[in-house]
């Protein structure tokens, strides 16, 4: 039997450093990466093999299906929220026809070894839709079956990429005479704003809390795209890596639903700029709205209620606001920016 190994899509990205950190140093599988973009030397040396090319080229996942027996998947590649809505058909294509494919991977993998394949899956606080402000203040912490009514193609993409997934764990080939060996093992969070210190994101709409926190460390002006008063759920990188791997460690007997939300904190902008000037005194932000984009935050809810993910699979976010600053955040870009 070949040894079972771990496949990362979209690892060049930000969840896919923390994660192939994590995963390297746990050591229990060798990991493959996919992603169109090479991965920074220091990460290539922590892979066992290393493919730069499309999810969307079935003759890669061909080649990989092949060599490979692979049990588990983080399907992290996407086109994120503010990309999405300059060239909607291609997020279509990456965030949709790519979650395809890579289900039907995943489906093929698990007929050819006869092993659960588990597929874990980032979904997005785009995935609500709050039809106007008094709405979301008056919510407060949205559950995972109420406002999915996305206003973005990335939020649509996203809501849709979680039916398919449950259709292939649950449904697939429900009416086919072929016999189905077992299916694939669908796991979803629905992650807020990801805040990495060692990353820069792009093309979201939740940037802007990491970059003005990367600019000020860099001794950069930032004019914040957004209200001060905006308010969205984040979350500190090393526990979105963490929610990731956890969920795909939990029995599934334990789960009760596929699709989970996960937060940690949910601070304004104005919020987030006062704990940014307090570690970096020198900043200088400002708030100069751009409307559209804000138009898009002001659909995400305000939090997320994730009791389920707390309660099923023991979903525990080390970093509240204020250690996430000063735990991790401002220690490790003070560092960054030092070492540059
Ligand atoms: N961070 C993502 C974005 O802003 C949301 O999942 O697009």
């Amino acid at each position: 039997m070949r040894r079972p190994v771990v496949l990362i899509t979209g690892a060049s990205g930000e969840i896919g450093h923390g994660l192939i950190t994590r995963l390297a140093a746990d050591g229990a599988r060798p990991i493959l990466t996919l992603d169109l973009k090479a991965l920074d030397p220091e990460l290539r040396r922590l892979v066992a093999r290393e493919f730069v090319g499309s999810i969307l080229d079935r003759t890669v996942l061909e080649r990989i299906l092949s060599e490979f027996e692979i049990d588990l998947i983080f399907h992290l590649a996407a086109l994120l929220s503010t990309r999405g809505e300059f060239t909607p058909v291609t997020a279509h294509r990456v965030n949709v026809e790519g979650t395809l494919n890579l289900l039907e991977f995943a489906q093929h993998e698990r007929q050819s070894h006869g092993r659960p394949v588990a597929l874990l899956y980032p979904s997005s606080i785009a995935a609500y839709g709050l039809p106007d402000l008094a709405t979301k203040s008056r919510v407060r912490k949205v559950r995972e079956d109420d406002f999915n009514q996305p206003s973005t193609m990335y939020g649509c993409n996203k809501l849709y990429a979680e039916s398919l997934g449950r259709y292939y764990s649950r449904h697939y080939k429900q009416l086919s005479s072929e016999a189905v060996s077992g299916r694939v093992d669908f796991r979803c969070v629905r992650f807020p704003g990801l805040i990495s210190a060692v990353t820069v994101p792009s093309g979201g709409t939740s940037d802007y809390a990491p970059e003005m926190i990367h600019a000020a460390a860099e001794g950069n002006g930032y004019a914040c795209f957004v209200r001060e008063d905006t308010r969205i759920p984040f979350m500190a990188m090393p526990d979105g890596v963490e929610a990731l791997l956890r969920l795909a460690a939990a029995p599934a007997g334990s789960l009760t639903r596929q699709v989970y939300n996960v937060g940690a904190f949910a601070p304004s902008a104005g919020e987030i700029r006062s704990l940014v000037v307090k570690a970096f005194p020198a900043a200088n932000i400002t708030f100069e709205p751009d409307l559209k984009r804000q138009g898009i935050l002001d659909t995400w809810p305000g939090d997320v209620d994730d009791t389920a993910a707390r309660r099923d699979w023991g979903f525990a976010p080390k970093y509240g606001l204020e250690a996430a600053f000063s735990d991790y955040l401002i220690p490790t870009i003070r560092d960054r920016y030092r070492k540059a």
